[in-house]
């Protein structure tokens, strides 16, 4: 290395070379891990690059052209050129690493199969990196597996957890990282016989833990040939490989199935996971050839099936990631390709076969609703004016008719008298005041529910973003203007002291997901007159967030100070629709922020805009944008000319209950052809389906 460098342009910037570590490599030589050490006056940084220092070192060994192989030499040593991976460094991990810091460093040395190692730590004060060097026979992989982990959580900003597929920290070699607790059991495997895992806090004020595991596991081969019997249903599963583990980013697995009689095809039912046509981009978690058709994958919340009308059906998948990948499960079994679906039923988007019974019944029997689109609307049930089309809500303790019809008569649930309070599991409680007074009295809590939200000072008149009008201080005192980096980008709702809820398209990418370069700005009206500024700490996307189609567009952000008390009357929190919460076409909602004011202009408004907008028919919007997921709502005029645009993503879509009149956070911004064409309504976040979701990082709301 010395004379690499000492000769090469940046002579004058080397230092030193140092080794770190030696271990086997897979095919009889040495794998050598060391730290190349560069002083670089600052001024200098741009001549300086991590892509340079590798071409110096690669440019250096002699390859030749007769014998195609990746070994050449340097120096009259046999180097082998794809060994070489060169990233920088952190001046931590490097100080630490080569002995001048106070920290640990494990050398863990494991050469019996499938026995467990303990790795367990516990810190409780001061500043810590830990290094876990995990080394297995040469040949074998290393499986991680981890109980429980106490850190703060913040984007791994102060602690983090992190595992790398090499015994140096090389960011290019990274696993997984781990940036907030977990006592879910969680395990990774590596691509070789080496591991390192770091445990890193900068400021240790509670205790920080780790516990775990690691083994050795042999190398497994992916794939097989399967030959389906011929009864139809499934009948085994293929997974992923070392399942239930996380799987590494690289692999590849066929599976070729065949079926014993020409008219069966294979189904394969994929567990909380989907498949779709592959576009140009490429595929981000993992790629699938199915019989010379490619498909990208997605992690969703359900599970769906896929049917190939073939006897012989060749499955390629091929880990296609930058990090490990939660595990996957894939029934199989043959079906009957004349008739997938048994007699009388209905073939949900999802490939799920339901009774053509479970149609309309306002029950979502498929997991996506395509059971519940294009339903017949039969409004027989109401006299007057109609708000909804599920004849089942009938006696469910909710007014679908505006005349509270489908209400009456009924012996299923009895009204509640008067000065009593109907709680949602439709018991009443005979107590005035129940609800709010901070006491809970009906078993479900529902008495003390959306109790200091979605209430303004303000009164909001009947008035008329992209057709609208300015709001008034005060109106609404849930909206928040997200700035990044200094300027206005998204916006966002309040829905407690410290949380807002966003939309996860406005975090995609390395600097965008970095909390600290963000800033909330609540209490405003006009751009840059906020009441209250506060720092971003912790900013959550959900998992499932789909770039390709908006599906799961959702993100909660924790402020790094509460806003107080004091500031009610300008910031106020949304009430979150629970997840039984339905919406209803037709009925108006608001929709709020700072976002164009036209389709065409690149301004941004000063003055918070409002526009009235109305819940669309989501078969009417199916029908016109294609995929509306049932994470998806759309609301606007079909007519054009109201809607949110471009920079109100996030922004709330406020809707106001008919019985409290309360606020609810019914949709989140997120996206639409154009902004305000006739036949294009905007795309919102349908909030309601993630009531769980929020209810995990946010406890104190519902
Ligand atoms: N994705 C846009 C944003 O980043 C929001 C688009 C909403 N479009 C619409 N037509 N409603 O701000």
């Amino acid at each position: 290395m010395n004379r690499v460098y000492t000769k090469s342009a940046f002579s004058k910037f080397y230092k030193q070379s140092i080794v770190s570590d030696v271990s086997n490599n897979n095919n009889g030589g040495l794998l050598i891990h060391f730290w190349i050490v560069f002083v670089v006056p600052q001024a200098k940084g741009q001549v300086f690059c991590e892509d340079c220092v590798a071409a110096i070192l690669k440019d250096s060994i002699q390859t030749s052209i007769t014998n195609r192989t990746s070994v050449g030499s340097l120096q009259g040593l046999a180097v082998d050129m794809d060994s070489i991976v060169l990233s920088v460094g952190l001046r931590s991990d490097y100080s630490s690493t080569t002995g001048t810091g106070t920290n640990c460093i494990y050398d863990l040395h494991a050469d019996r199969l499938h026995q467990h190692f303990p790795l367990d730590i516990s810190i409780t004060s001061g500043r810590m990196i830990c290094y876990f060097k995990l080394i297995a026979l040469v040949g074998h992989l290393i499986r991680l597996s981890i109980s429980a982990i106490q850190i703060e959580a913040d984007n791994c900003i102060t602690d983090s957890l992190t595992i790398y597929d090499a015994l140096m920290p090389i960011k290019s070699r990274i696993l997984y990282r781990i940036c907030e607790p977990t006592n879910s059991f969680l395990s990774f495997v590596s691509t070789n016989n080496l591991m390192l895992v770091t445990l890193k806090s900068t400021q240790v004020q509670k205790v920080k833990e780790f516990h775990g595991y690691f083994e050795i596991i042999p190398q497994e081969k992916c794939g097989k040939v399967i030959l389906a019997l011929g009864n139809t249903g499934f009948e085994g599963r293929i997974t992923s490989p070392y399942y239930p583990s996380y799987y590494p980013p690289k692999c590849i697995c066929a599976w070729n199935f065949q079926t014993p009689q020409k008219n069966l095809g294979i189904a394969l039912k994929f567990h909380n996971y989907t498949i779709s046509e592959k576009s140009i981009k490429g595929c981000e978690h993992g790629w699938w050839k199915i019989n010379e058709h490619m498909y990208c994958g997605y992690y969703i919340d359900h599970q769906t099936i896929f049917r190939v009308g073939s006897a012989a059906v060749n499955v390629e998948f091929q880990c296609s990631s930058k990090l490990s990948e939660q595990p996957l499960l894939v029934e199989y079994g043959s079906y009957n390709i004349s008739q997938p679906c048994p007699l009388g039923s209905f073939v949900c988007h999802t490939g799920l076969c339901v009774q053509q019974t479970q149609r309309c019944d306002a029950i979502n029997d498929c997991f996506d609703e395509s059971d519940e689109l294009f339903c017949d609307v039969s409004r027989h049930e109401c006299n007057t004016s109609f708000l909804t089309q599920h004849h089942s809500l009938l006696c469910d303790g909710i007014n679908d008719c505006e005349d509270g019809q489908d209400e009456q008569d009924c012996t299923e649930s009895v009204p509640c008298a008067n000065n009593t309070f109907k709680c949602n599991n439709n018991m009443c409680f005979r107590k005035q005041n129940a609800k709010c007074d901070g006491i809970i009295d009906c078993l479900d809590g529902s008495d003390e529910n959306n109790c200091r939200c979605g209430s303004t000072k303000y009164g909001h008149t009947h008035h008329r973003i992209v057709g609208g009008s300015d709001a008034q201080e005060g109106e609404w005192p849930w909206q928040v203007s997200l700035h990044f980096g200094g300027v206005a980008y998204c916006g966002a709702s309040v829905i407690s002291k410290e949380w807002l809820l966003s939309a996860a398209h406005c975090f995609q990418g390395n600097r965008l997901s970095d909390p600290r370069i963000w800033t909330a700005h609540l209490g405003m009206r006009i751009q840059g007159k906020a009441k209250f500024i506060s720092p971003v700490r912790r900013i959550i996307v959900h998992k499932y967030y789909n770039n390709r189609n908006y599906d799961y567009d959702i993100a909660l952000l924790q402020l790094s100070t509460p806003w107080l008390d004091t500031m009610k009357w300008l910031i106020q929190p949304i009430c979150l629709p629970p997840s039984t919460h339905r919406v209803h076409s037709g009925e108006k909602c608001w929709v709020t922020g700072w976002g164009q004011k036209h389709e065409a202009d690149d301004e941004i408004s000063a003055i918070l805009q409002k526009a009235e907008v109305e819940i669309i028919d989501q078969t009417l919007c199916h029908s016109t944008y294609g995929l509306i997921t049932a994470r998806m709502l759309c609301a606007g005029m079909m007519s054009g000319k109201r809607d949110s645009c471009k920079g109100d993503s996030g922004g709330p879509l406020s809707c106001r209950s008919k019985g409290d009149g309360k606020w609810f956070l019914t949709g989140i911004v997120s996206w639409g052809y154009g902004c305000g064409r006739p036949n294009f309504p905007g795309v919102y976040t349908r909030v309601s389906n993630f009531a769980t979701w929020i209810h995990k990082y946010v406890p104190s709301v519902f």
